[in-house]
């Protein structure tokens, strides 16, 4: 087989089966850990508004178009675009992702990690009525040795996962285990408004008050929807590669960008009226707030000890799942790149590519109260994790979604794009509305957001 030729290329086994393992792309940590922590900082309800509609149109045309592109060429994104535009630099939109998929990696295994470190936790009992929560996350984060362990331990299951191929091993898993997540949210959740004291968090996370907000919360609520999407850096283009031609890609992006929404509103509905009732300040805690406030609700579930013990080993397992089916996606990314366009074997792939992201995490793990000029980096104020979240997480999503949209809208065009999406049954619902966004609204957005991020880094 020649490389890069989509001969012989492994596909879903069935359009449920690919948007589970889309789904289970987008749901992730970004939505359990990231949608609330940046939900607290933006201010609550306003936020939430917010977040919907950049889902709504900005979010799903870039999804529609990831997967068009990807289904169309079979290849990865670099090969996609070289694919679609010949002789032209289009083919380093294809890189930009590659890269970040792999720089993602390196910090999203160490919050990942934190959450194996729990499970721990969670067996041996710690999960009790007089839990020290803060502390119990210090002494997870805040250590070398422990932040490392658990940043490596994870990389190397994402690496095995992974090395099982497309059926075997991301179909095979997400199948089973974003039901059973779902379902544990949905009793977390009733559990949580029903505590004494959650009214006050139900109000901070519904009742919207838009006189706070600012074009940050407008920027920090796109930067959100993307990451939590997986948007933006060709995931979407990878995992479209291995879609049928008979699918139905436009009711496929739906499911996924409904299923993703779907979970993030719930762990704000978890963690909000927890958050209130336990006395935590929602705009101060930093990467660990998730990590700081569940744990008090899953400690207050009767009868203790095993209220805790169960339900708190369940979550963590549950949430390190959904972190894994998030991770192999962002390795897939370059593991599909090597293989079609450098001859790599899988093994050989995964393998180099994973050793990158882990060595590159490691002033990530480090980060979180083990070295003080990590934790506040001189003269940026933030953390070494934080930044990386910023520049790869966020920065190189917008602009990788950026020059997708016009790509699409404009280089490649909406005629070719709409010719993709009818391949199946010669349908495309919602096809106008979708061209108008991604050649007008969601570029000039994207634009903006940028200038705007811009102006207020310098
Ligand atoms: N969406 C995942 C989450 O919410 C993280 C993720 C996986 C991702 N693949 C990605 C983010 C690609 C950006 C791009 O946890």
């Amino acid at each position: 087989m020649a490389v890069g030729s989509p001969e012989n290329r492994d596909t879903w086994g069935s359009k449920v089966a690919f948007i589970l393992a889309a789904a289970g792309s987008a749901i992730g940590l970004g939505n359990i850990w990231g949608f609330p922590t940046q939900a607290g900082r933006n201010g609550g309800a306003a936020f939430l508004v917010i977040y919907l509609i950049a889902v709504a149109v900005i979010g799903a045309p870039v999804m529609l178009s990831e997967l068009i592109i990807g289904r169309k060429t079979q290849r990865n994104p670099v090969g996609a675009f070289k694919q679609l535009a010949p002789r032209s630099a289009w083919y380093m939109v294809g890189g930009l992702g590659v890269l970040g998929g792999v720089l993602i990696l390196s910090f999203y295994s160490v919050i990942a990690g934190w959450t194996l470190a729990y499970i721990i936790k969670a067996v041996t009992g710690a999960f009790r009525s007089e839990i020290d929560t803060a502390a119990l996350y210090n002494s997870v984060s805040g250590s070398a040795v422990p932040a490392i362990g658990w940043h490596l331990l994870f990389i190397v299951i994402t690496v095995w996962v992974v090395l099982g191929g497309i059926r075997q091993g991301i179909e095979r898993w997400t199948k089973i285990l974003m039901p059973v997540l779902f379902a544990l949210l949905v009793l977390l959740a009733i559990r949580a408004v029903t505590l004494p004291g959650a009214g006050t968090g139900l109000d901070f996370y519904l009742k919207p008050d838009f006189s706070a907000v600012t074009a940050g919360v407008v920027v920090n609520a796109v930067g959100q929807a993307f990451f939590s999407m997986s948007l933006g850096m060709g995931a979407m283009i990878t995992y479209g590669s291995y879609v049928s031609k008979k699918d139905d890609l436009v009711s496929s992006a739906a499911w996924v960008t409904g299923a993703d929404t779907l979970i993030a509103m719930m762990a704000g509905l978890i963690i909000f009226p927890t958050l209130f009732a336990s006395g935590f300040d929602p705009n101060v805690e930093g990467p660990g707030m998730v990590f700081v406030v569940l744990p008090s609700l899953l400690a207050s579930i009767p009868p203790e000890p095993y209220g805790g013990l169960i339900f708190g080993t369940g979550f963590f397992v549950l949430l390190g799942i959904a972190g894994l089916t998030s991770s192999i996606s962002l390795l897939e990314v370059g593991v599909t790149w090597a293989v079609d366009e450098t001859g790599f074997s899988r093994k050989k792939a995964a393998i180099t590519l994973a050793s990158i992201a882990f060595i590159v995490g490691i002033p990530s793990a480090l980060a979180n109260g083990a070295v003080p000029w990590l934790t506040s980096i001189p003269g940026i104020g933030m953390d070494f994790l934080t930044l990386m979240f910023t520049i790869f997480g966020v920065f190189a999503l917008i602009v990788g979604a950026l020059f997708i949209s016009v790509f699409v809208g404009w280089y490649w065009g909406i005629e070719n794009a709409g010719e993709e999406v009818r391949a199946n049954d010669g349908k495309f619902p919602l096809g106008r509305t979708w061209a108008f966004l991604i050649r007008w609204l969601v570029p000039i957005a994207l634009a903006g957001v940028l200038i705007n991020t811009v102006l207020q880094t310098f």
